[in-house]
């Protein structure tokens, strides 16, 4: 966080199935992994295009979510189904150690493109819909710190779950 390209809006991919485009999903999947994340923007690498990839199985940092499928979405479009919306906490690899409750759009339809140019087409919920609208924020130079409405619901990791194993990233 503090780095411009955070806050900048991110350019369309215009070419799938580049080696390009493969080498920069796959630096996005190693850093994921190494950090556990739930999800990875290249923004967040330096790179500054419209590419997010996301994935929940069993991860210590978030030892209580839903599974989300492993997702590469390209060129995002997101369409809140009706306005709904919940509180949650989130955390960020480019926010490291620290985690905040933010507002959410509890349904959403998104649409979007993986690697390979094949359209991506779903209707989800809960925490897939929380993961999709923090990663695709990135994109338009939103960090989710920038949408919690009360700051007294942000801190410290190891401060706000002393008791939880959760990494402090
Ligand atoms: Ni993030």
């Amino acid at each position: 966080m503090g780095d411009p390209l955070l806050f900048a809006k991110a350019e369309p991919v215009t070419q799938f199935d580049t080696p390009e485009l493969h080498a920069l999903i796959e630096d996005m999947h190693d850093t994921m992994a190494q950090m556990n994340g739930a999800g990875i923007a290249a923004p967040q690498i330096g790179v500054s295009m419209r590419v997010v990839i996301f994935g929940v199985g069993n991860n210590p940092r978030y030892p209580d979510a839903e599974k989300v499928p492993y997702t590469v979405l390209i060129n995002p479009v997101l369409n809140p189904v009706g306005n709904n919306m919940e509180d949650g906490w989130e955390g960020c690899l480019s926010v490291p150690g620290m985690r905040g409750v933010v507002p959410r759009y509890t349904r959403l339809h998104y649409t979007g493109f993986d690697q390979f140019g094949q359209p991506i087409d779903r209707l989800v919920s809960d925490f897939h819909a929380r993961v999709v609208q923090h990663e695709c924020d990135h994109l338009d130079g939103i960090l989710y710190p920038m949408r919690i409405q009360d700051l007294r619901n942000f801190g410290y990791t190891d401060v706000l779950f002393p008791d939880s194993d959760i990494a402090d990233d």
